[in-house]
């Protein structure tokens, strides 16, 4: 699939993915999330990819929102549809198997945040702003940030955002767990790009069954969570990364996984 809306590229195994709608603040039209939904899944099936980062082009975004001029046209049914879509795209980051981060340059609004939280790890500029504003179209959020939000950063805190629609800035987003950190904007990619190269140096079985694990705590029980931890740490036991890992370790050396 060619893109129009998005900038994709692979380098050293990580996965770069732009939204490129900068006059429009990066919104995302359906358009985008179609691409979105062919990249990711391109990216899930290509072993030449360890860690994805996503951003916004330009300065201002990382992404505004849905596209406010296809929301304006929605009716009933379409509204259903509309969620659903969105919904299916975020989960399919959520489930990546993979580690995405979210390199949040500038608004992260409605849909943005949402996006922001479908991703693994959240790490922004000093300038990034984050809201749930759909009240102030009549609307609720529609890409799972109800229930994303709310689990993260707890529900009076999610409330609050959610409804009164109000943007907090980047140190508050800091403070109430949102974003991992953050950086001047002139540095934001490159410690992206240094975090993303961290966790691909590791072991990759090893770090797909941990967000497995991490992921999974959103839908199961902790008996299950527990259960289904001893079943891919059993995993990592079998693999080569696991002899390499620990018997690198114990010779004094750096380990040299399978997949660097
Ligand atoms: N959907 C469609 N277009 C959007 C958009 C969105 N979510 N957010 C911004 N844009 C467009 C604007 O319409 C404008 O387009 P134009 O130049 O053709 O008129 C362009 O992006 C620049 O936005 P503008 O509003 O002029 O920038 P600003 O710096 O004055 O304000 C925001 C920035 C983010 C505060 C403002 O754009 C905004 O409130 N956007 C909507 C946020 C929102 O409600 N998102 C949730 C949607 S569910």
């Amino acid at each position: 699939m060619e893109y129009k809306n998005i900038l994709f590229e692979i380098k050293n195994k990580i996965a770069f993915v732009t939204i490129n709608r900068p006059d429009k603040l990066n919104a995302l039209n359906s358009a985008t999330l179609n691409e979105l939904k062919d990249c990711f899944t391109a990216i899930k099936n290509n072993n030449e990819v360890n860690v994805t980062i996503i951003t916004g082009a330009g300065e201002k975004a990382f992404v505004a929102g849905a596209d406010i001029s296809e929301l304006n046209k929605l009716s009933t049914l379409g509204g259903k549809i509309f969620s659903e879509k969105g919904q299916e795209v975020f989960n399919l980051i959520e489930k990546l198997g993979k580690p995405v981060i979210a390199v949040i340059n500038g608004f992260a609004l409605g849909g943005g945040c949402e996006l922001a939280l479908a991703c693994h790890i959240r790490i922004a500029n000093e300038k990034a702003k984050f809201g749930q504003p759909e009240v102030n179209l009549g609307i609720i959020p529609g890409y799972g940030g109800t229930q994303r939000l709310t689990r993260l950063i707890n529900s009076g805190r999610a409330a609050e955002m959610i409804l009164t629609g109000d943007m907090i800035d980047a140190s508050e987003a800091l403070r109430i767990g949102l974003v991992n950190r953050i950086y001047p904007a002139e540095e934001l990619i490159s410690k992206a790009i240094e975090l993303a190269e961290k966790i691909s140096s590791k072991g990759q079985i090893a770090v797909q069954m941990a967000l497995r694990a991490i992921v999974s705590c959103d839908d199961i029980s902790e008996t299950e969570g527990q259960n289904l931890e001893s079943s891919l740490f059993a995993i990592c036991c079998g693999t080569e990364d696991f002899k390499e890992g620990t018997s690198a370790f114990l010779e004094k050396r750096k380990p040299n996984f399978k997949n660097m």
